[in-house]
């Protein structure tokens, strides 16, 4: 993942496309380049290894200027993080450069060919191919645009560009064919980006190219066509966010900032969607399925990647409890090559924060090759699988800039408990009085999440006892076992300690092999006073915090407030006053209730040399995420 920006206008283009690239830095930050066109049309590069300070040194060192140009930060994936595989890369006039996000597939390939006709080339990556492409298809249009589209016919693979020729003044070609690129509409100028926050300061009018769009972009006008040269209409849309939800926020981290933001994201996310009079959920942004096919339906698929795959594992329990529907759930990346077993009954449910996940795209794509229909719970409005399912539940969680999901997957889930309350509307599982209760509960999360996160010192303090902690287990019973897996997902995403999540009850089979005075256990142990299945959940994991004891072995747990059996066997029990609280310990790696040896854990911690507390300390620390209202499913 790259991140490119792009403008064409009558500002300075240094500072503005520097200023872009630092807000796209999450994207990849290890080489970073710049292309700019002066007044006189000479183009101009800067190019530099590593952090984008890197870059601005170069320029300080030897400034340019002008009035449109391109730039990227870099996330190596042909060629090593160098400066000269740094982007943008030119043909052999050096009047013509691009910058690439993506993979091309043939570029060998095309270099071959291109080799025959004397192209000389100076990097290993593959985006360089792509200049030279476009030069020897000048030589027989003689016209910039043509030659473009015809480079493009030859590219196998997926690529985001942006293209300069400095013989056609204040002219950029953007191109998409995957990874997303959106342009922003500015008066008298435009902008090309890999992401909305590098944009939003300039203006909130934009359009996300389509796959196999390229838009030619001057300073008057910006115009977008296939690559058969076929107009297109773009569909602009006014982004709300403000561009402070782009910032950190004050926060330290973008990932600190998403969490905090989750109150927000999940009351944006349920906003006039739900009747708390009636219980009756809205899901109005369905392209192609009717209330009838949902009515119909007699199983439902689930694919995802990462921590979306998590939030569809959760809202199989939240589903099937709703609705009595089936749920299956697949990984993505394993459901586009097994071959499903789908017909017009069955409803692919996609889940994706971006909406570009190569993998997910696929199986939604697969999915209407045969047949079915697909439903998206996507938080990037026009991204390629909103653009592509057949309906889509957005959520609402604003740009998520931190790699690591957290604030889109309370999102998520809320979006699934929605769907879940829809149907068990709609197919009658549910009754008025249960719908109404359920949707009471829901509005009540984002107050409780902000009491949560209002609480997170003490949490922090404790984290600075786990953050030398080598492995983790996660382990919990009905929803709380995906809401493990995630947790384990995060602490390994952020702070590269080892961690599994596993079922409570599997525990013994096999797991328990690693439990001693060393490994620190995480129990999600929640339960609902008067609720059967729940209590029944909440002894059966009880019986295994004991084992755990037993073993020696370190319990942290996450309870419910005023729950004492499981608190006692816990040496330091977070009480939180409802069940929310789990993500709130794991990020801050827990209200560890450590055995009586603690002390020794202290002193005989191999890991006694103090490593940068600020790294792991903030990377198991940051992670509060209060979790949707298990408690709400029997
Ligand atoms: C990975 C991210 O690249 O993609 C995970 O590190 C994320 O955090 C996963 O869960 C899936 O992404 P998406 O956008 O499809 O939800």
């Amino acid at each position: 993942m790259c991140g490119i920006v792009g403008y064409v206008g009558n500002k300075q283009v240094v500072p503005l496309i520097i200023d872009g690239l630092r807000k796209l830095e999450y994207r990849g930050y290890d080489s970073a380049g710049i292309a700019v066109v002066n007044e006189s049309h000479d183009l101009e590069i800067r190019r530099a290894e590593g952090k984008l300070r890197n870059l601005e040194e170069v320029i300080r060192l030897s400034p340019l200027d002008g009035t449109y140009g391109i730039g990227h930060t870099r996330w190596a994936t042909h060629g090593r993080p160098t400066e000269e595989n740094a982007h943008p890369h030119r043909d052999c006039s050096g009047r013509i450069v691009v910058v690439h996000n993506g993979i091309i597939e043939n570029y060998l390939q095309l270099k071959e060919q291109l080799r025959k006709t004397d192209h000389q080339f100076v990097t290993e990556t593959d985006t360089e191919i792509i200049a030279h492409l476009i030069e020897e298809y000048l030589k027989a249009e003689r016209n910039f645009e043509k030659a473009v589209r015809r480079a493009m016919q030859d590219l196998k693979g997926i690529f985001a560009l942006s293209i300069i020729n400095a013989d056609e003044p204040d002219m950029i070609i953007a191109v998409r064919q995957g990874p997303p690129v959106v342009i922003g509409l500015g008066d008298r100028e435009f902008f090309v980006a890999s992401d909305i926050p590098p944009i939003l300061q300039h203006t909130r009018d934009v359009f996300f190219l389509g796959d196999g769009e390229m838009a030619i972009i001057n300073k008057d006008a910006v115009r977008v066509t296939d690559f058969e040269a076929n107009s297109v209409q773009p569909a602009i849309q006014r982004i709300t966010w403000d561009p402070i939800m782009a910032e950190k926020g004050g926060f330290k981290h973008f990932m600190l900032k998403e969490i905090y933001e989750q109150p927000r994201s999940v009351r944006d996310t349920m906003q006039s969607r739900i009747s708390l009079d009636t219980g009756r959920v809205f899901i109005d942004e369905m392209k192609n399925i009717t209330e009838a096919e949902f009515k119909q339906f007699t199983s439902i698929k689930i694919a995802a990647c990462g921590t979306s795959w998590h939030a569809g594992l959760a809202g199989k329990y939240m589903i099937e409890q709703l609705a009595r529907v089936q749920v299956d759930v697949d990984y993505a990346s394993e459901f586009r090559y097994r071959e499903p077993v789908m017909d017009e009954n069955t409803l692919l449910l996609v889940i994706s924060q971006s909406g570009e996940t190569a993998d997910t795209i696929a199986a939604l794509r697969e999915t209407q090759q045969l047949g079915s229909k697909v439903l998206a719970i996507c938080n990037v409005q026009g991204s390629m699988i909103t653009r592509e399912a057949d309906g889509t539940i957005l959520t609402h969680a604003g740009p998520e800039i931190g790699v690591a999901s957290t604030k889109a997957f309370t999102a998520q889930m809320v979006a699934l408990y929605l769907l879940g309350l829809y149907l068990g509307n709609l197919r009658g599982t549910l009754s008025a009085g249960e719908a109404k209760h359920h949707a009471q509960q829901l509005a009540e999360l984002p107050v409780k999440l902000e009491h949560l996160l209002n609480e997170s010192d003490d949490i922090e303090e404790l984290s600075k006892e786990f953050f030398r902690a080598t492995d983790f287990l996660y382990l919990g019973r009905g929803i709380n076992f995906p809401v493990a897996l995630e947790g384990a997902l995060k602490l390994k995403e952020i702070s590269y300690i080892h961690a599994e999540g596993y079922p409570a009850g599997e525990m013994k089979h096999g797991p328990n092999a690693l439990i001693d005075e060393r490994l620190p256990v995480m129990f999600i142990n929640t339960r609902e006073e008067g609720n059967r299945s729940s209590e029944l959940r909440y002894e059966k994991t009880h019986s295994n915090i004991v084992e755990v004891k037993a073993r020696e072995g370190i319990v942290i747990s996450v309870l419910t407030e005023g729950d004492t059996m499981s608190a006692t066997m816990s040496g330091h029990p977070s009480y939180r006053s409802f069940h929310f609280s789990f993500w709130l310990i794991t990020s801050r790696c827990v209200v560890a209730a450590m055995s009586t040896n603690h002390a020794t854990w202290q002193s005989q911690s191999p890991l006694s040399n103090k490593p940068t507390i600020d790294h792991r300390c903030f990377s198991v620390f940051a992670f509060s995420i209060a979790f949707p209202p298990m408690s709400l499913l029997k």
